[in-house]
């Protein structure tokens, strides 16, 4: 795998692979961007070509092609590596054998369930009655292809025959969340020989992928006609299908999210389809569960924007709702389009493509749509009054932005005659929608960024020097800097800046990306050996101030000398 991971990072720079993403433009030898990672208005994201490495001064995320991938696109290192390995042409070599450790216990659960999907995929070509099904609906072949939908066969096991003839243990299947096993022990409908059966049988199968595309997990619809429990059964949670971090259809969405800066969210899988086959590409699904912080970490890396379907008549209309709070309180611009009663979008496309369309172009903005909701019920000024504030400014309060926050209050003002001054008061008791938990960005190298908070005037002059250091591996800056500090001292430096590196060498390159002069680093140098006299000058007095209290007259004397010491040759520079 390593030997994957080098040869794709020979073939791909990192310039080009973060330049795929984001504009880049030159600042020195480094090229630099607006962070990605952070919101930001001047870019402070900087690419080092020559290290291939990046580093942002605003937020602290660091690293190589892989965790930029794997931060951008929210994958895992695997899911970056597939990705990346698929750009650069290279084969990944999977290790077979041995699949007792994590990572290849892993690999071996994604063989399965692509094996898993073919075979699905198979059985869809050849049962009338499930493409019949589709047909009805209005899936293109195109859409089904597209999305590997499949067919479950309705037998207790032919997906974990198939699975076993091709050498995979129930063991390892029983990880996919594709077999169960009979809570009444071993059945002796299965001959006595098992008691596993297919989750999923005699079900429309869709494959459920992670947004590099791999296959996590399923969902299966009971065609029309059969009588079954649950109109739809899904994969359990396994180490890889995690619901609350999985939008359905968005391997297939993210690109055109990010050209048309917006996603559409819509509740079903019919609805994704459908949407998809309506050329409405950036859509995804929430598979029905509600909205998490994790979904909307995952839209935000490709827009900010967020287009949320309604049918404002449905139970599901309050976690919608609830959900659009959320993604307001994590600062998306939240626009809602309203269906017709009755009808879901994969309804809607199938009977008029059009109507879809429109009702996308007429979305508006969530605030407003909440306000004309209870502005059309005839309300007397006292329930309008309340229903403002029970159903209005909890979202208010749930914007970021003051400049919005007044936008809204000042309309509302103007709607209702509520006065702006009571709405502001008001608005200040309101808890937003959704307290998010002091979730920070995801895994960003957070620790420079609470030491650089802290710095001392010294560290500060160290840090510049050190990232020259670094960066230059220069033996003349070495030495003077081992003058400044004794050996013990520079060692417990150079220990201190080591973990920073990267960091450092970027700041150094930043500064003086065109080079620096001999005289600037001589200025430095003396400026930090100034700051550390001070700094000791400064502890001496401590000490000497101690040693009056406690009357200590011989340390008195000596400390006195010290300082005086200290004092003049501070002066002397
Ligand atoms: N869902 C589920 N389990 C159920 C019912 C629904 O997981 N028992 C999820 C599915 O992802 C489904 C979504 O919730 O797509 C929305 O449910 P619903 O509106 O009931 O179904 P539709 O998407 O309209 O499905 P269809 O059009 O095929 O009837
Ligand atoms: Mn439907």
């Amino acid at each position: 795998m390593s030997d994957s991971v080098e040869k794709i990072k020979e073939r791909l720079g990192i310039a080009e692979v973060v330049g795929g993403y984001l504009k880049l433009e030159k600042a020195g030898k480094n090229l630099r961007a607006r962070c990605p990672f952070h919101n930001e208005k001047t870019p402070s994201f900087f690419v080092s070509p020559d290290r291939s490495s990046y580093y942002c001064f605003g937020c602290g995320a660091k690293g190589d092609i892989f965790s930029f991938v794997e931060q951008f696109e929210s994958l895992d290192f695997k899911g970056a590596l597939k990705l990346l390995a698929d750009r650069a042409g290279v084969k990944l070599e999977y290790e077979r054998g041995s699949f007792s450790d994590g990572k290849a216990g892993r690999e071996k659960i994604f063989q399965i369930l692509e094996e898993a999907t073919g075979y699905f995929e198979a059985n869809l070509k050849l049962n009338d009655e499930a493409r019949n099904y589709l047909q009805k609906r209005g899936v293109a072949e195109k859409t089904r292809v597209a999305f590997r939908l499949g067919y479950a066969p309705d037998e207790w096991r032919s997906l974990l025959t198939h699975l076993k003839n091709k050498k995979f243990t129930e063991n390892d299947l029983e990880k996919t969340g594709l077999i169960k096993k009979s809570e009444t022990g071993g059945s002796p409908r299965f001959g006595g020989a098992s008691n596993y059966y297919d989750r999923f049988r005699g079900r429309l199968i869709f494959p459920i992928a992670d947004s590099a595309g791999r296959i996590v997990g399923f969902s299966g619809r009971i065609l029309e006609g059969k009588p079954d429990d649950a109109k739809y059964i899904n994969s359990p949670e396994t180490e890889l299908f995690i619901k609350s971090r999985i939008l359905y259809g968005l391997d297939k969405a993210k690109a055109e999210i990010r050209r048309r800066d917006f996603a559409v969210l819509v509740e079903g899988q019919m609805d994704l389809l459908m949407s998809h086959q309506a050329s409405v590409a950036n859509t995804v699904a929430s598979s029905g569960t509600a909205l998490t912080n994790e979904h909307i970490n995952l839209l935000k890396r490709f827009s900010n924007r967020l287009l949320l379907v309604f049918d404002p008549d449905e139970a599901g209309f309050k976690a919608a709702l609830r959900g659009a709070g959320l993604a307001l309180t994590r600062g998306l611009e939240v626009k809602v389009a309203v269906l017709p009663k009755g009808l879901d979008p994969a309804d809607l496309i199938l009977r008029n493509l059009t109507d879809w369309k429109d009702a996308l172009k007429n979305a508006i903005f969530l605030i407003d749509f909440l306000l004309a909701k209870i502005l059309n019920k005839g309300y007397d000024k006292r329930q309008l009054a309340k229903a403002v504030e029970k159903e209005v400014l909890p979202y208010i309060a749930s914007l970021k932005s003051r400049i919005e926050q007044s936008h809204y209050i000042s309309e509302i003002a103007d709607k209702t005659d509520i006065k702006e001054d009571a709405l502001w008061a008001e608005l200040r008791k309101t808890t937003p929608v959704i307290e998010v938990g002091k979730g920070s960005p995801p895994t960003l190298g957070a620790n420079y960024g609470e030491v650089k908070e802290k710095l001392t005037k010294r560290e500060l002059l160290e840090r510049r020097l050190f990232g020259l250091l670094f960066a230059e591996k220069d033996k003349k800056l070495e030495n003077e800097l081992k003058n400044i500090f004794d050996v013990a001292e520079f060692k417990t430096a150079l220990e201190f800046w080591q973990p920073f590196r990267e960091e450092v060498v970027f700041e150094a390159e930043a500064n003086w990306g065109d080079g620096i002069s001999e005289g600037e680093i001589a200025e430095l140098l003396v400026n930090l050996k100034n700051e550390k006299l001070r700094e000791k000058f400064l502890q001496k007095t401590k000490e000497l101030a101690e040693a009056e209290k406690m009357g200590e007259n011989i340390r008195v004397r000596k400390l006195m000398e010290e300082c005086q010491k200290l004092s003049k040759e501070i002066t002397n520079y």
